[in-house]
């Protein structure tokens, strides 16, 4: 039973620390170590095969009932004897939902006692799916499910591998994969593909406030993953995984291919989705955890922060260099340095007097304010001084200990802090009201959410916790410092609904929540919320920024990887601090990181306290205008980000993506992750070598532009080296599509009634197809209310075609000036616009570029117009 055939068909059994043989044979498991003569090290198959393993007939469940029912099946499975792990569940209830043609979900729970579930609003279906692209067939005895695509016969999940554990702080389970690469399991800092063909990997989820390093929880937690299907070599479909569990959990990887989830509570739901695209994949997700929210257009800008402005001097300094050097840029932020003795809702009156008028006054010019508010509330101002505490005091609405009216109460900037409990109703309602107050006093337009894992400075609370199964479980994931209260509160501590324990890794879900509902409540406008703890399902209510990064070369490369997770995970308005939050950055990186920042979801400077400045104006002049430069490219783009917006919104695409998604039969897309595209069309590829002037980078077999001098790129299909000097970032457009652009503004509001511009690349065979999205930017509910205007455009037979669909948001003009076309291999001698000629335009024969110029054309007329 212990003699499995390869290696890599061990599934561990003792993944605690200090497995020894002793403590494996009273598991009743297969003790056999991999020893080797070699420097283990070098060789992390060998470093990581668990030495202690479960025998082939370690005990499981058998099924004893199976009916079919109007969703679907439902089995009943039992166990016969309690192995290991304290308080096994022996008698369980499967549910099997056919829930659309594209996604199965497993439940399986205890038959005789409610278990603590995700509060996460997810469809409810009645109904088996008659169609589906799956097949699904039972195993009796050892229990076991297995999941086939019915067009190709491959395994999607099969849970034979090893032995289902079902204890009520201890649930595991496995499944085969389809291949050893797989895209997700965030947040964490890795490269963007997990190959697991020679590795084998733990990656653990509990939200964490740590800077991002590799092998540790973060500060959000996302158990999604896509896993690339292979047939014989060749890669073909994407299948996705979600496994619906708030509680620490460990997912372990291995050559197998396996994928192993060990959660310590909840129940086992797991969704599973056929795609067969990765983007359908993805659709099929967000269908699950709900589509990320449309931002107000102002936030596509670029935002400028720092912990450690220190006073309003400061502020105002690079305020007023950012102006007279001319940057376009949006939102200015301010950290907790602005507060008063570091609290929420306040702002220093000495250091900052005068921050109200200067933020109104930003607010005259078109720009926006953004400020921090981290969830510890201080309970140590004189009562009656600080209406946060009061209030919320009054309305109970703080986390308290365990099986304890008593708030529990821990450490943070402001020194000891109280928890809003963010899941109640009541929290929802004081934090609206404690802002809104603040929004009296300082009209900021959007809320920083930070520490809101929540981060917590001294270990579970100035009390310590307690000894109760919640604080000192029988099983411990991998989590950073081994302790689930590491930095955080007791996992014992008291929300209205459940434990800690149960929401921890939600916390800055609810919270995000909440500051977006205050935030609508109190501007009636749409909300910006930035939030650094997320979970599947934040995108609804916030953007997110990945915690605190150093300002290094690797920094910035790791910064694709995961913007281009987040954009799986639902939370595509995703950026970084672009230059590096700790450490001096150098002229070099920031240049270097400004520029491919600028084509981040959301793009913010932020830096560490202490460290130098590195707004843009900061530098040399020569850096000032590759900023700038990049920036303004930034900015030219703003009506094609926004209209990605609006098709992530509605349509649940991302907004960038890995170029393996749109070019999957091409084994050599498969993860790279130094390059990205923007939707289908645009293709980033960043210097991220310090003193270099040359990028390695690969262009996918297809038409290609460099995207600002319109040349037709010669070579593709393979990796070349593209010149990429200090003041050059690689950014190529993709044949067959038309971008919307924009003439800049000095920022968005002022920008946003500027003349439009398109820029159409020529497919192959000389045609493009484009949209446009626009409104107000601001209201809250102007999709649902049609109140905007939507323009398709198309190339055809040297004809573009204008389609206003929907025209019902005129407050703006939107007046078309020049339309640049890459590709065109015929001289043109002549252009006409709604069928009379025009003569502005201009045809360079050598690199096949037709500008037509002047057009001054009202796009809103409707049904259509040609050139
Ligand atoms: C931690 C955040 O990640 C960082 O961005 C912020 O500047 C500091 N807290 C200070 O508030």
């Amino acid at each position: 039973q212990c003699d499995q055939p390869v290696e890599t068909a061990r599934f561990d059994c003792h993944p605690e620390p200090f497995a020894s043989s002793e403590k494996c044979l009273a598991r009743y498991c297969c003790w056999k170590p991999i020893f080797s003569s070699t420097n283990h090290s070098t060789n992390s198959l060998e470093v990581n095969v668990p030495s202690c393993y479960y025998p082939r007939d370690f005990p499981t469940y058998k099924i004893i009932t199976n009916e079919s029912t109007v969703f679907g099946q439902r089995l009943t499975i039992v166990k016969q004897q309690s192995t290991y792990m304290p308080n096994e569940i022996l008698n369980l209830t499967v549910d099997l939902l056919y829930e659309t043609a594209q996604r199965f979900r497993l439940r399986i729970y205890d038959s005789t006692k409610k278990r603590f579930e995700v509060p996460l609003p997810v469809p409810v279906v009645g109904t088996k799916s008659n169609v589906t692209d799956y097949e699904v067939s039972l195993n009796q005895a050892p229990f076991a499910i297995l999941v086939k695509r019915k067009s190709t016969g491959v395994t999607l999940f099969d849970s034979s591998t090893s032995p289902l554990i079902y204890a009520d702080q201890f649930i595991k389970f496995s499944s085969y994969l389809s291949s050893p690469f797989l895209y997700g399991l965030g947040e964490h800092r890795q490269p963007l593909l997990i190959n697991v063909t020679n590795e084998w990997r733990k990656l653990t989820f509990w939200t964490r406030d740590e800077y991002p390093v590799q092998n540790v929880n973060l500060y959000g937690v996302h158990p999604f993953h896509i896993n690339v299907e292979m047939k014989s070599n060749t890669l073909i479909n994407f299948h996705g995984h979600f496994f619906l569990n708030s509680n620490a959990m460990d997912v372990d990887l291995q050559p197998l291919p396996a994928i192993s989830y060990t959660t310590i509570g909840g129940i086992i739901d797991l969704y599973l989705f056929t795609g067969p695209t990765a983007q359908d994949v993805i659709q099929q997700y967000w269908d699950v955890i709900g589509k990320p929210a449309m931002p107000p257009y102002w936030s596509l800008g670029f935002h400028l922060c720092r912990w450690g402005y220190n006073n309003i001097d400061n502020l105002r300094t690079v305020i007023q260099r950012m102006h007279d050097a001319q940057f376009p840029y949006d939102v200015q932020w301010t950290d907790i340095d602005a507060m008063r003795s570091n609290l929420d809702f306040t702002y220093d009156p000495t250091n900052f007097n005068g921050l109200p008028d200067l933020v109104r006054s930003l607010q005259s010019e078109g720009k926006h304010y953004v400020n921090i508010i981290d969830p510890g509330i201080s309970p140590t101002q004189p009562p009656g001084t600080y209406p946060p505490y009061d209030e919320g005091l009054k309305r109970a609405i703080f986390m308290t200990k365990f099986n304890s009216t008593e708030l529990i109460i821990g450490q943070v900037s402001p020194g000891l802090t109280v928890f809003p409990d963010f899941t109640n109703a009541s929290t929802v309602e004081w934090w609206t009201n404690i802002a809104a107050a603040f929004h009296d006093i300082i009209p900021f337009d959007g809320i920083w959410n930070d520490k809101n894992e929540p981060l917590n400075g001294v270990d579970g609370s100035i009390d310590g916790c307690t000894n109760n199964s919640l604080d000192k479980p029988p099983f411990v994931p991998n989590v950073l410092d081994n302790s689930l209260s590491a930095k955080t509160l007791c996992p014992s501590a008291q929300h209205a609904s459940s434990s800690h324990y149960n929401l921890h890794s939600m916390y800055g879900y609810f919270e995000a929540k909440a500051t977006n509902l205050a935030l609508k409540a109190i501007r009636h406008k749409r909300p910006f919320v930035l939030s650094r703890s997320t979970f599947p399902g934040s995108g609804q209510y916030a953007a997110h920024w990945t915690g605190d990064n150093r300002a290094t070369f690797e920094d910035m490369y790791f910064s694709i990887p995961a913007i281009l997770s987040f954009n799986m995970f639902g939370i595509p308005n995703v950026g970084v601090d672009v230059c590096g939050f700790f450490h001096d950055t150098t002229e070099e990186l920031c240049t270097r990181w400004m520029q491919l920042g600028a084509f981040y979801p959301f793009m913010r400077n932020h830096n560490a306290a202490g460290d130098k400045d590195q707004d843009p104006a900061a530098f040399s002049w020569t850096s000032q205008q590759i900023m700038k430069q990049a920036l303004l490219m930034r900015y030219s783009l703003s009506p094609f980000w926004y209209t990605l917006h609006y098709q992530a919104t509605t349509l649940s695409k991302t907004l960038v993506q890995p170029l393996h998604f749109e070019f999957p039969n091409d084994n050599k897309t498969l993860g790279i992750d130094q390059q990205f595209l923007i939707g289908r069309a645009i293709l980033v590829s960043p210097n991220l070598v310090s003193q270099t002037t040359t990028v390695h980078a690969y262009i996918p077999q297809d038409v290609w532009y460099e995207f600002s001098s319109g040349v037709k790129v010669k070579v593709i299909g393979v990796f070349t080296d593209l010149d990429a000097p200090l003041e050059k970032i690689n950014v190529h457009v993709r044949g067959g599509f038309i971008i919307p652009m924009q003439i800049p503004g000095s920022n968005l509001m002022i920008g946003r009634g500027n003349p439009f511009t398109l820029l159409v690349a020529q497919s192959a065979s000389e045609n493009a197809t484009g949209n446009l999205f626009w409104d107000d930017g601001d209201t809250i509910d102007s999709i649902e209310a049609k109140a905007y205007n939507y323009l398709e455009f198309s190339l055809v037979l040297n004809t573009l075609t204008i389609d206003t669909i929907v025209a019902n948001y005129k407050d703006s003009p939107m007046r078309l000036e020049l339309v640049r076309v890459l590709g065109v291999s015929k001289v043109v001698t002549s252009v006409t616009v709604n069928g009379k000629d025009h003569k502005d335009f201009f045809y360079n024969v050598f690199d096949q570029i037709l500008i037509i110029y002047g057009l001054d054309m009202d796009m809103l007329v409707q049904p259509s117009q040609t050139i």
